[in-house]
């Protein structure tokens, strides 16, 4: 259709790569690409009382969102916000203690879940909303705007063990010894993140990630009730209000469990972390989805030789099938801004044979 030609791609890279199509240059985001690597991030996050009330501001949100797109021109912007302002739009107590992580009320008990106002949290998160439409205003014609929420497993992680966890043991107590009361907050959480994510795609993402950090420390059983039995059930009501808006999951550590989350869930794209193996993920991921990932976040801190041996090497494996790159978990603190500019140049650059 050669009068289109003028009018450069149809439609954004990120975008084709979901629906199927290789690049011989891959699109590129990374997970946490805003944040504390970045100089014009923490003077920004200096301005604001709190992690929170930078969430909530839509002006404050929407500039954080755009910083590292601006340095680096990625294929994609994913909203700046957290996955615990769900709990805390629950009315779950959250702060985020410097140099500690979160911390919250732990949810002990099914008696517990009546202190959560679960009819007003999405109301509460109106701001994020707004600032999903501003930075949709603002982002280039060929730039996607991801949106996104934790799953409720990993969620829920934080709700009942009030933080960071080593061994997760509250967590899956409960949902061992009380299937029900613990599948009662599965459930509610199920609800309110379908309902966000529905709300964040009418205010402009024309992606979601759910992010589930903590889905690789589950034996089988429990993964397939707590991990893909929820996913599926919000991958199944967004497609039922928006079929075309791809739905990228990331079941971190999933192991060799990642085929079924896959073939289970309906999602369309798999987020994977740095320890799957390329060809599992050409033999057994790449002909069911696209696949997005996955390279070490350290040798991003790392640099040099090693990142740029690394990225070829990815890009050979991964690259003859659709693929989306990104790293395999957060981009760390301690990253030097440069490495990603030296990491935005490769991605650009032509494969050599
Ligand atoms: O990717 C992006 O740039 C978008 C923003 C984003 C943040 N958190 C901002 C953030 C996203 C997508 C998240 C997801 C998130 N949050 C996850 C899933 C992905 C993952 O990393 O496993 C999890 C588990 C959380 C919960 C969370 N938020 C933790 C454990 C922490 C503390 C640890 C840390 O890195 O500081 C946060 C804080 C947080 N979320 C920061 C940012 C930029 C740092 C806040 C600061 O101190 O400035």
């Amino acid at each position: 259709m050669g009068s289109d030609l003028d009018a450069g791609p149809l439609m954004k890279p990120l975008l084709l790569a979901l629906d199927g199509e290789t690049l011989s240059n891959p699109p590129w985001w990374l997970m946490r690409q805003a944040g504390r690597y970045l100089p014009e991030y923490r003077q920004v996050r200096a301005k604001a009382r709190d992690f929170i009330e930078l969430c909530s501001s839509p002006a404050l949100a929407a500039e954080l969102t755009m910083q590292p797109v601006r340095r680096y021109g990625m294929d994609a912007a994913i909203l700046f916000s957290d996955i615990l302002m769900i709990p805390h739009a629950l009315g779950q107590g959250l702060a985020f203690r410097e140099g500690e992580g979160p911390v919250l009320e732990p949810i002990e008990s099914h008696s517990d879940l009546a202190r959560l106002d679960s009819d007003r949290a999405i109301a509460r998160l109106e701001p994020i909303f707004e600032t999903v439409t501003r930075v949709r205003g603002v982002l280039g014609p060929q730039t996607a705007l991801i949106g996104f929420a934790g799953s409720p497993w990993t969620v829920a992680t934080y709700m009942v063990e009030g933080g960071a966890s080593r061994d997760f043991r509250r967590v899956k107590s409960w949902a061992y010894r009380d299937l029900e009361g613990f599948g009662a907050l599965i459930e509610l959480l199920v609800e309110r993140t379908a309902e966000y994510l529905v709300a964040q795609i009418s205010a402009g993402a024309e992606v979601v990630q759910l992010f589930d950090t903590w889905a690789g420390i589950l034996p089988e059983a429990a993964f397939e009730r707590w991990v893909i039995e929820p996913t599926r059930r919000i991958v199944a009501k967004l497609k039922s209000k928006f079929p075309n808006c791809p739905i990228i999951g990331f079941p971190r550590s999933a192991g060799v469990l990642y085929k079924r989350y896959v073939l289970e869930t309906g999602i369309s794209a798999i987020g994977l972390d740095p320890t799957v193996p390329t060809d599992y993920t050409t033999n057994d991921l790449q002909p069911l989805a696209t696949v997005q990932g996955n390279l070490d976040p350290v040798l991003l801190m790392v640099g040099g030789k090693a990142l740029e041996d690394a990225v070829t090497e990815l890009r050979r494996l991964l690259g003859q099938r659709p693929w989306i790159f990104n790293l395999g978990h957060g981009v760390l603190p301690q990253t030097p801004p440069e490495n990603v500019e030296v990491l935005a140049r490769l991605l650009s650059e032509p494969l050599l044979p």
